[in-house]
């Protein structure tokens, strides 16, 4: 049985990677801030209360999942940044809004992938996803967002570096881009549904090769510019 490991699991795309890999008969571990959510989904669920920027917490469950083999894990939560864009606009820029946004994206996915590198590498497919955003990509930038985009920007840089670092390991590390999708972040005007996404980033995800290691993908598999 393989096992699956999911920050941000109880809302958006989290929410629908913990049903979906629940219904492939995957052991889903469903990190959450509030995993009472998750209750109602059917299959080898177990819930954890997670908090990822509480890097104490985080190393914790590290230490509590210690004889696990997690063979993929996700790096999904994230945020956008509140008081809207103007807070990320020139002219209009708060600092404050960039210690959240970079605590949330950039630090903390690269804290947990530090405390759940060797329960990755001793699993079988070996799999560490940050997801990402083009809007991380500094050759396909139009400017503005700039907390949210540079966040992302970095996340990319650290998943190069895990790439390397994680090599002799076999580890796996992709950073993927769930397209632009409808949920609380990507807005009702989002050209994609959760549907069209989520399979598609599972269907990435169940595709990839050492090969692929150090790639920035997409959800349908397109490799994307850095
Ligand atoms: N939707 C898009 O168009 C789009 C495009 C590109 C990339 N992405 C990326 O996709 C990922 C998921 O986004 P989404 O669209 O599903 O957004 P969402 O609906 O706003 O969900 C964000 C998820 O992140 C969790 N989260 C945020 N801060 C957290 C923290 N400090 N500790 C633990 N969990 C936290 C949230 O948990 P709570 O429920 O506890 O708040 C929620 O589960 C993010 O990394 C985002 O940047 C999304």
């Amino acid at each position: 049985m393989s096992t699956v490991l999911i920050t941000g699991a109880a809302r958006g795309l989290g929410l629908d990677f913990t049903t979906r890999y629940a219904a492939k008969g995957w052991r889903v571990l469903a990190c959450a801030r509030k995993p009472d959510a998750l209750k109602g989904i059917k299959g080898d669920i177990h819930h954890h209360s997670l908090e990822v920027t509480d890097y104490k917490a985080v190393k914790a469950l590290a230490q509590k999942l210690s004889g696990e083999a997690i063979d993929v894990l996700i790096c999904n939560a994230g945020v956008g940044g509140s008081r809207g864009e103007s807070a990320q606009s020139l002219g209009s820029l708060d600092p404050e809004i960039w210690r959240e946004v970079f605590e949330v994206n950039t630090l903390a996915p690269l804290m947990i992938a530090e405390a759940f590198a060797d329960h990755v590498a001793r699993s079988k497919q070996r799999k560490l996803i940050a997801i990402t955003s083009v809007l991380g990509s500094i050759s396909n930038n139009n400017g503005g967002r700039y907390f949210y985009r540079a966040s992302k920007t970095a996340l990319n840089m650290e998943w190069s570096c895990l790439s390397k670092d994680l090599a002799d390991k076999g580890v796996i590390c992709v950073a993927l881009h769930p397209g632009w999708v409808q949920t609380d972040m990507g807005g009702s005007g989002a050209p994609l549904t959760i549907e069209q996404s989520v399979p598609g980033m599972i269907k990435v995800i169940d595709g990839l090769k050492p090969s692929d290691n150090g790639h920035y993908l997409q959800y349908d598999g397109t490799e994307l510019p850095w």
